[in-house]
């Protein structure tokens, strides 16, 4: 389907659902949950961000943007987003924000004035995130240095533009946490399946999303796409089998970006291993690999 066609369906929908007093009904939202007792250590929490892709997302690198300081163009078929400033900074970062704030967006996708996020930000996965990778990041984003310049505005186009569009699309598909996860320990589908369901969000692009960009989960990893509609291919057991992928093959790409072929990832792929994945541990590329080669999946 056309883009454009594209947005006037959504547009229709949400100008049909705000109408009809949808969106007025009060979200049962569980309210987030109090991260006042947890220290984080800022190590780790430069390790979450690599396995969670908040550095690829939030620093524009093509353009030697600096580190959180807002990211490059996304492009997707309901306009262009750009990730926003979250270094310290008190004018145009979070510099403003308690742990509770990030974890309220991170897990609730919603600001600290209760501003529903676009999914773009792919809360719809940090959902999952345990109480500790939460408050470890939140200490690593406050130890980069404050830039003070706001990142450039979304471009979307009205009705999509209005906070009604996020707030719908969170009650038609979003179903925030109400209790704290855990991260899978030591067991390596466990993990796993935290890894590629949470943080790193590997269905972000790979699941296949209906027309109002939900995931569509019956078809989980089926293939998909990504920013600028470039193709995600299947990452299923048995997509990954034709293709010729071994558990060890897949480690290997992760960690160095090449193919079993020689040939390198493209495009979001190249920056999903740059900025993520070639950080990891060695028991955490095992873990996402013996997960997404499982018969079985959680
Ligand atoms: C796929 C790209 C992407 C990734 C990965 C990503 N973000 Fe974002 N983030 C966004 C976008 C886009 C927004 C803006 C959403 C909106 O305006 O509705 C955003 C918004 C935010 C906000 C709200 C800022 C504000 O000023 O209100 C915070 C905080 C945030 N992200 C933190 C993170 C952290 C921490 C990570 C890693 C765990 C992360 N993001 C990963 C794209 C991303
Ligand atoms: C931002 C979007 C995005 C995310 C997130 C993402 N991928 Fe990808 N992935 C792609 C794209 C696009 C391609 C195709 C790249 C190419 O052909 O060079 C790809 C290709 C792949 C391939 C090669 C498949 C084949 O048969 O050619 C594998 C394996 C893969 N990704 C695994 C993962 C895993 C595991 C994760 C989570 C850790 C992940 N991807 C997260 C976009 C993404």
């Amino acid at each position: 389907m056309k883009s454009s066609k594209l947005l006037v369906l959504a547009s229709v929908v949400i100008a049909g659902l705000s109408v009809a007093g949808f969106v007025a009904l009060p979200l049962d939202k569980p309210v987030p949950r109090s991260l006042g007792s947890v220290e984080g250590d800022i190590q780790r929490g430069a390790y979450v961000a690599r396995l969670s892709a908040c550095i690829t997302c939030h620093t524009d690198t093509r353009n030697g943007g600096q580190v959180l300081a807002g990211g490059a163009p996304i492009k997707t078929p309901f306009g262009t987003f750009h990730a926003p400033n979250i270094t310290p900074d008190k004018e145009f970062g979070i510099g403003n924000w308690t742990l509770e704030d990030f974890a309220r967006a991170l897990t609730h996708g919603e600001s600290p004035g209760g501003r529903p996020y676009y999914p773009a930000f792919p809360y719809a996965f940090f959902e999952r995130m345990t109480d500790r990778d939460i408050a470890d990041l939140w200490a690593a984003v406050n130890s980069v240095p404050p830039v003070n310049k706001p990142a450039p505005p979304h471009d979307i186009a009205f009705p999509l533009s209005t906070d009604v569009a996020p707030a719908v699309w969170q009650r038609l598909f979003f179903a925030p946490p109400d209790e704290a996860r855990d991260g899978g320990g030591a067991n390596p589908m466990d993990r796993g399946a935290y890894l590629a369901g949470g943080p790193a969000h590997c269905g972000a692009c790979h699941t296949p999303r209906n027309l109002l960009g939900a995931r569509d989960t019956e078809r989980r990893f089926a293939g998909g796409t990504a920013s600028d509609g470039e193709k995600a291919p299947a990452i299923t057991a048995d997509a990954l089998r034709q293709a010729g992928w071994t558990k060890k093959n897949l480690i290997y790409a992760l960690r160095t970006g090449l193919m079993p072929d020689g040939d390198s990832f493209s495009g979001s792929m190249a920056r999903v291993v740059n900025g993520g994945t070639r950080f990891w541990t060695d028991g955490d590329l095992d873990a996402v690999a013996t997960y997404l080669f499982a018969e079985k999946q959680e």
